[in-house]
């Protein structure tokens, strides 16, 4: 009896250890504020709450509740693949992977809570207080706090992926609809290569690809930062890594499936009859054919990382 009693002390005390012992590196501290509410006014959002680990920290709803119930008007995006990014947000409107950590943290609709008011919490808070002096040597400041988080995000990086290992020479790896709907991606008949290239398939800029009207279609996009009527309606081009696991899809989340968004590409008329602004590239429809559809949506599917198959 006595024996067993000194074992469950032992337990507790091992448990007690592990909520307060010291992070390892910037990118641990991070972590654990990516997935701490304390960041959020009624402390009951965390970054995670949005950005969700099983879905490529992209969520599954097109528009995510923040702090008590409130509703924002974008989708939230996948934080992975960051590391290369040269802005952030559909509008682009931070700079750098640090600029953006304040904007999720303030936002209304999202957790609230004044950046100053984040600095004094994690300052009062012992844990934080003491895991800042260990990785920083310094108290939690605003320059620290957001460099853990980037830290972290720098993490996130995927390449385990069919089409790596094929590119890598495995030629078996792709299956046969997946290579050639890399052909078709990167041929003049889609065209989707001219936006969506580089290792992360993205050029890293913002266009048009014609979900913008002033009636349906409202958000005007990269125009919000510029004010350049050549700007509105476009949004920064997304990564395509995993996209198969971060469904609904587009800056308001409306397209449920990959499918509706390649039928959306075949032509875009059909969704938006008078889109303003639309890119060149697809002001005539492309009127894929079936199989093109299918190859292409093989293709999208070969760019999910391995860790997220069950999920695929
Ligand atoms: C209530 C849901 C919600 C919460 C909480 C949230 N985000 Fe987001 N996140 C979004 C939405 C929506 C967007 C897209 C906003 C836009 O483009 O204007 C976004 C965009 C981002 C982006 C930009 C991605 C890209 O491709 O440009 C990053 C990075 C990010 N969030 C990180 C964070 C971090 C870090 C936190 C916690 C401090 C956080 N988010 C909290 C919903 C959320
Ligand atoms: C003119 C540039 C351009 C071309 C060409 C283009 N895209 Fe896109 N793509 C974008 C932009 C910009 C967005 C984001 C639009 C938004 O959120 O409203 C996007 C979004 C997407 C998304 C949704 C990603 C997400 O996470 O929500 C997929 C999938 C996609 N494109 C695939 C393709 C395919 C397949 C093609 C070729 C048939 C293609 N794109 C051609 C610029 C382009």
């Amino acid at each position: 009896m006595i024996q067993i009693k000194v074992f469950s002390l032992f337990l507790i005390s091992l448990f007690a250890l592990s909520q307060f012992s010291l992070p390892e590196s910037k990118a641990a501290l991070g972590e654990r504020l990516f997935f701490d509410p304390i960041l959020s006014r009624d402390s009951t959002i965390s970054c995670g709450s949005c950005h969700k680990p099983d879905f490529a920290f992209a969520d599954t709803v097109a528009i995510s509740p923040g702090v008590m119930g409130r509703l924002g008007r974008r989708n939230a995006p996948s934080v992975m693949n960051m590391a290369d990014r040269n802005a952030f947000f559909y509008d682009g409107r931070a700079k750098t992977i640090f600029d953006q950590i304040h904007f999720p943290i303030e936002d209304p609709a999202e957790m609230d809570l004044p950046y100053e008011e984040a600095i004094a919490r994690l300052v009062d808070h012992e844990y934080y207080n003491r895991a800042f002096n260990h990785i920083y040597q310094e108290i939690p400041n605003a320059k620290n706090i957001a460099d853990a988080i980037a830290a972290y995000e720098s993490t996130l990086e995927t390449a385990n992926t069919e089409f790596d290992a094929w590119m890598t020479n495995q030629r078996n790896a792709m299956s046969a609809a997946a290579i050639r709907g890399r052909e078709i991606f990167m041929s003049d008949r889609a065209k989707c290569f001219n936006c969506h290239f580089g290792p992360d398939f993205t050029d890293d800029d913002f266009k048009n690809i014609g979900l913008y009207d002033e009636r349906t279609y409202t958000d005007k996009g990269r125009y919000d930062v510029t004010k350049k009527s050549s700007d509105l309606g476009k949004f920064k081009v997304p990564g395509l890594r995993n996209v198969a696991v971060t469904a609904p899809y587009m800056h308001d989340g409306s397209f449920k499936t990959l499918r509706e968004v390649i039928d959306y590409y075949s032509d875009p008329y059909i969704v938006v009859p008078n889109p303003i602004n639309i890119d060149s590239d697809l002001r005539k429809p492309l009127n894929l054919t079936e199989q093109e559809k299918r190859d292409l949506e093989a293709f999208l599917r070969s760019l999910t990382d391995r860790r997220f198959y069950k999920f695929n």
